[in-house]
């Protein structure tokens, strides 16, 4: 009897543990506002420097040129590896991204966000 309820609890502690720990976009969207966003924004801060304020959605619209959309949030091609990769690595203009800032399951997030709409 004892075993039963102490099996059933652990039950409930661990599904409530892996509902916390699974992938939100909603909260993605949050973490890549914070840390993406400055550089791969849609729309430059206002009174900035205009599109070349944006690093990153400047750097991908002349790297695609047109083929895949400059804004990172507009991409359905995006792979999870490779996303986890560039942020933990860096990709030329890119700074790596540490997990002081980003934090695995942050990054995680963002993965859920950037591939909310892939095909
Ligand atoms: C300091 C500016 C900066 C920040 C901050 C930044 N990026 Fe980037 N990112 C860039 C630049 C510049 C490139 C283009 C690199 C190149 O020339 O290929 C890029 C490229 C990428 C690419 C590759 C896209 C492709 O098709 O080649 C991904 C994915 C990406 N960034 C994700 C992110 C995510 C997610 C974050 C937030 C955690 C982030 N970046 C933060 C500047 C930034």
């Amino acid at each position: 009897m004892k075993v039963t309820i102490v099996v059933a609890g652990l039950a409930i502690l661990t599904t409530a543990a892996l509902g916390q720990n699974a992938p939100s976009a909603d909260t993605g969207k949050v973490v890549f506002d914070k840390w993406c966003t400055p550089c791969h924004g849609a729309v430059a801060p206002a009174g900035g420097l205009g599109d070349g304020a944006l690093p990153g959605t400047s750097a991908l619209r002349v790297k695609y040129n047109g083929e895949l959309p400059a804004v990172l949030e507009e991409r359905t091609d995006l792979a999870p590896e490779f996303i986890e990769t560039v942020v933990r690595g860096g990709l030329f203009g890119m700074p790596i991204t540490r997990k002081t800032e980003v934090s695995d399951s942050e990054l995680e997030d963002i993965i859920a966000y950037l591939t909310r709409s892939n095909n």
